[in-house]
């Protein structure tokens, strides 16, 4: 064992992020006392003094500061989530640095915790003692988690250089490491045995195992969901398996590969980019194994090492839930399913009537062509045989939930696999995949009339019951019906009150509820062209509050539209949590998006660093799907009308959603101050809004200039440059055609040789876009596909962006003459 007096050695320096308390810190390994030692979990032990991006915080109590004293570091200790209430005892990976300049450290990754499934709150101890190693006990005494060290006698715990926490002897052997316990991740230099498992957390912010789990077994590495018997959904098999026949083998998380036993290139699993500086990977919640490196003071993903289809993840879509385009869930068709929360279509989907192994009878198998599953590639669970044997074998056996089956060419059999339990489908493109696959799901019918009895007799007196029962049940619920109306009047009379819930729809609130909940709208987050936002808690949700403002009278109206928004689901949506219709305020109540609006990081200032070009490739992409999705996939198409930054709002982690859609329907036409059948900001509006024949298109067209200033950095009306510069859109059609474009991108983009292939390729989607002719502007759904890289951009476009027409006093209006935005966007400068 190499003894390292430096790793006893910590520079003064590094303690600045760790704030400095009565109780020293243990550096490294730490020989025990005879006298058991105590940790309690509360400020005495060392947090971060610096705020880390997430909000999230340590308590260390051992820590492995590494060689430079400067720099990502392993430490054992409390780790919590922000708002910080309960925590986990955790090995993790902080930050040490030397504090000068940093505002907000990057936030500290957990690679393994003891108890993940039962947090502990303020007050909890941590015991160190010989006889019984570490002992976990929450603020009440009651054990969480202990070490088993079998009888043997600890002298000291460790921290090793590879993130190891180890309990070691009076010989330093190891007694106990939480390395032969991982949780979710690895680490450089960790094994995982034969038999080893990573489980996946439920979600970022909650540890608790979700079914999700990563295992090695004799040849090869799964990628499973828990189900019985389980569902493989990855699988990487081992070339040489005779090496994975002792079952003592292992495979190793080394610098640049997985491999088995030893590094050489025949015993590889995966190869990945190299190490940076401390690289980790985690099986994910939501399936995906992905590679983080320390790279430029923060952390990136560097590979997504499964490398499978989106849409071939198990939970993508939840239970029952179909995932196309690599993102988009739905509901199995027909009257079988509803989605369990109408608001995250990620959720999955339920049987309306569960599945009832004593109505065998009444199962049914519904088809949808063109389906496929994961666990398509685990051959083991399939077998050759008919379609319509396939189909009978699931229907007689009760624990079959549905029958996959795969075409073999034009032959009447295929492969059919049975599932117990059905996860997310997938929509199947045959011109990408090259086969016919169709999914039968089993389905409860209900009976018509109930069944009763087949003794006659029972029958006939059941049957008579019935007809009792059923006729009374008419009558009591004609007068519930009658009642309720008339309850319904009276009080509309008095008060123009309505529903007060309707199922499916978001959560209704009280004015009073919404004035708590924003503290009487103390704090106002922005303005926009339907009203002003505030910021608000709703429990321990952060919420967004909208007083609209010019709002139709009616609240049959807004209770209409606020159903159709609250329907609309889409990550790249922002979400509608609730709304307010009390008296004569109307109110919004949304997720809280706590990066703000696109506006405020797109435009050069000096508050912020500029966005990088994979975060604003990001982005770009985030709103084209979000506006393919109110396009193409919504029941009833949704066009924005006022697609611009000030409402593309980012999450912590700068994933772009669009808000107000769906509000342009609720806004009070008469009195806004534009030209009657116009809506939306300056700058933003496509051309033919003059001649009112408006279709989807002028939301690409905004799409578009939101796109063009994204990689701008700059408005394209802005005031304060020169007037010939005023207009960014006429500036780019110069460019465009003495083919300087370059010139255009913002600055501050490091990199842009890097990417410049890139950055092109988006500007000349943008100018797609723009096209003047609304008819020659992509589909949201092309755009999307030319993101995707699946598709080019249309190599001849107009680059005449700008025509000089005269003003347009329009027949149907006035023109505000007052806004002199309009008035240039309408004609262009002059
Ligand atoms: C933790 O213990 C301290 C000292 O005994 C006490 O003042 C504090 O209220 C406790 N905190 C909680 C959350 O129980
Ligand atoms: C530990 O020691 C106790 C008493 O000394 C004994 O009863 C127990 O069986 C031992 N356990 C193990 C795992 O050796
Ligand atoms: C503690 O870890 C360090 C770094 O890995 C190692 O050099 C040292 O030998 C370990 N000490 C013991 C007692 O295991
Ligand atoms: C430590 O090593 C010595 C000499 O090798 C041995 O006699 C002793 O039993 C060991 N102690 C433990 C606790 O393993
Ligand atoms: C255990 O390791 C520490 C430092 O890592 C060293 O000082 C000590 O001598 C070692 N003890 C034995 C018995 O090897
Ligand atoms: C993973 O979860 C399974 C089932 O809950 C459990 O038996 C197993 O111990 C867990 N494995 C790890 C490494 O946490
Ligand atoms: C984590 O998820 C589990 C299971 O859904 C739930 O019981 C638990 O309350 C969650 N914990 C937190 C902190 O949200
Ligand atoms: C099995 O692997 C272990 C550890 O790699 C090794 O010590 C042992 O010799 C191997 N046994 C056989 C039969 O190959
Ligand atoms: C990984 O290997 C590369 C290339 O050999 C080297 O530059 C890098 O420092 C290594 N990283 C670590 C963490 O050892
Ligand atoms: C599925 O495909 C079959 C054969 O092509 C066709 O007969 C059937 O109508 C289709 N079913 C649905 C629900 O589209
Ligand atoms: C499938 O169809 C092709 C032509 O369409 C034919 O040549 C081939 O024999 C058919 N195969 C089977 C198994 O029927
Ligand atoms: C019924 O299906 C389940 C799950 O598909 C399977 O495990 C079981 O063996 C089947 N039973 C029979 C009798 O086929």
């Amino acid at each position: 064992m190499p003894q390292m007096a430096s790793s006893f050695v910590f520079l003064l320096a590094t303690i600045p992020a760790w704030s400095f308390s009565a109780k020293p810190i243990l550096f490294g390994d730490y020989p025990l006392a005879t006298a058991p030692t105590t940790w309690t979990n509360s400020p005495s032990l060392r947090e971060t003094t610096s705020p880390t991006e997430d909000g999230s915080n340590v308590r260390s109590i051992v820590l492995r500061s590494n060689p430079g004293g400067i720099g990502p570091s392993f430490a054992a200790g409390f780790h919590c989530f922000s708002p910080c209430k309960i925590y986990l005892f955790s090995v993790f990976i902080g930050n040490v640095n030397s504090g000068a300049g940093i505002l907000r450290f990057p936030p500290p990754q957990v690679i393994w915790s003891a108890n993940r499934a039962h947090p502990v709150s303020e007050n909890a101890t941590l015991e160190l003692a010989s006889h019984s190693g570490l002992t976990l006990r929450d603020n009440d005494g009651s054990l969480v988690w202990s070490t088993d060290v079998a009888n043997r006698s600890v002298a000291g715990i460790n921290v090793t250089e590879t993130g190891n926490l180890v309990l070691f002897d009076i010989n330093n052997s190891t007694i106990w490491q939480s390395f032969d316990h991982p949780t979710d991740t690895l680490v450089l230099g960790q094994k995982l045995a034969q038999g080893m498992r990573l489980n996946a957390s439920i979600n970022p912010t909650n540890w608790t195992e979700s079914r999700l789990y990563l295992t090695l077994l004799a040849d090869g590495l799964y990628g499973l969901v828990y189900s019985n018997p389980p569902q493989i959904y990855f699988q990487q098999g081992i070339s040489d398996n005779n090496i994975m026949r002792n079952k003592s083998a292992y495979i190793e998380f080394m610098n640049g590969s997985i491999a088995v036993a030893s590094n050489s290139p025949e015993n590889y699993i995966f190869t990945m980019p190299e190490a940076v500086s401390v690289q980790f990977m985690r099986l994910e919640w939501d399936g995906h194994l992905r590679l983080y490196d320390f790279i430029q003071s923060s952390w990136k993903e560097v590979a997504d090492l499964m490398n499978i289809d989106n849409c071939a993840y198990p939970t993508v879509c939840g239970d029952y839930g179909i995932c196309s385009y690599k993102q988009y869930c739905s509901c199995p068709p027909g009257n079988y399913f509803m989605a369990v929360d109408s608001r995250q279509g990620n959720l999955g989907c339920k049987l309306l009537t569960p599945i009832s192994c004593t109505e065998k009878n009444n199962h049914e198998l519904i088809t949808l062509n063109n389906t496929i599953y994961f666990n398509y590639i685990d051959y083991r669970s399939m077998f050759t045989i008919d379609l319509e044997s396939c189909k009978q074998s699931c229907l007689r056996n009760c624990s079959c939930k549905a029958a996959f089956f795969l075409y073999y060419g034009n032959s009447s059999s295929g492969q059919c696999s049975l599932q117990s339990e059905v996860f997310s489908l997938e929509n199947n493109q045959p011109e990408m995949t090259h086969y016919n696959a169709s999914a039968y799901l089993k389905v409860q019918l209900t009976p018509s009339p109930p069944p009763y009895n087949s003794s006659s007799k029972g029958k006939t007196w059941s049957g008579a019951f019935l007809g009792f029962t059923l006729g009374g049940a008419v009558v009591v619920l004609g007068i519930i019906v009658l009642f309720v109306m008339w309850l319904r009047r009276g009080r509309e009379e008095q008060e123009e009150d309505g529903i007060d819930q309707l199922p499916g729809m978001p959560t209704r609130f009280t004015f009073k509820e919404l004035q708590v909940a924003t503290e009487n709208f103390a704090r106002k987050l922005g303005e926009g062209g339907f009203g002003t936002v505030f910021e608000g808690h709703s429990g321990d949700e952060r919420i967004a509050v909208k007083r609209l403002e010019n709002i139709r009278h009616g609240k049959k109206d807004f209770l209409a539209e606020v159903e159709t928004i609250g329907s609309i689901h889409h990550i790249n949506l922002v979400r509608l949590i609730g709304f307010c219709a009390d008296k004569m305020n109307r109110m919004l109540v949304y997720e809280y998006m706590c990066n703000g609006s696109l506006d405020k990081w797109i435009y050069c200032s000096e508050e912020r660093d500029p966005l990088n070009w994979s975060t604003r490739y990001k982005i770009i992409t985030a709103i084209a799907k979000g506006l393919c999705y109110l396009h193409e996939e919504c029941r009833q198409k949704v066009l924005h009308l006022d697609i611009k930054p000030a409402n593309i709002l980012l999450d912590e982690k700068f994933n772009a959603k669009i808000s107000d859609f769906g509000l342009s329907k609720l806004i009070d036409r008469d009195k806004s101050r534009v030209m009657v059948g116009m809506q939306g900001t300056p700058g933003y509006l496509a051309p033919e809004w003059q001649t009112s024949i408006i279709t989807e298109k002028v939301d690409v067209y905004s799409f578009g200039v939101v796109v063009m200033e994204i990689l701008c950095g700059r408005r394209n009306l802005d005031y304060s440059q020169k007037e010939e510069n005023l207009h960014l859109i006429k500036l780019m059609e110069e460019k465009a055609k003495r083919n300087q474009l370059l010139d255009l991108i913002d600055k501050s983009l490091a990199d842009i040789k890097f990417y410049e292939e890139e950055i092109m390729n988006a500007l000349k989607l943008a100018m797609w876009c723009l096209q003047w002719d609304c008819t020659r502007r992509p589909s949201m759904l092309t755009v999307v596909k030319v993101l995707e890289r699946v598709m080019e951009v249309e190599p001849s476009l107009d680059y005449n962006f700008v025509y000089s027409i005269p003003m347009v006093t329009n027949s149907v209006g006035q023109v505000d003459q007052s806004d002199p935005l309009l008035a240039s966007v309408l004609s262009g400068p002059r």
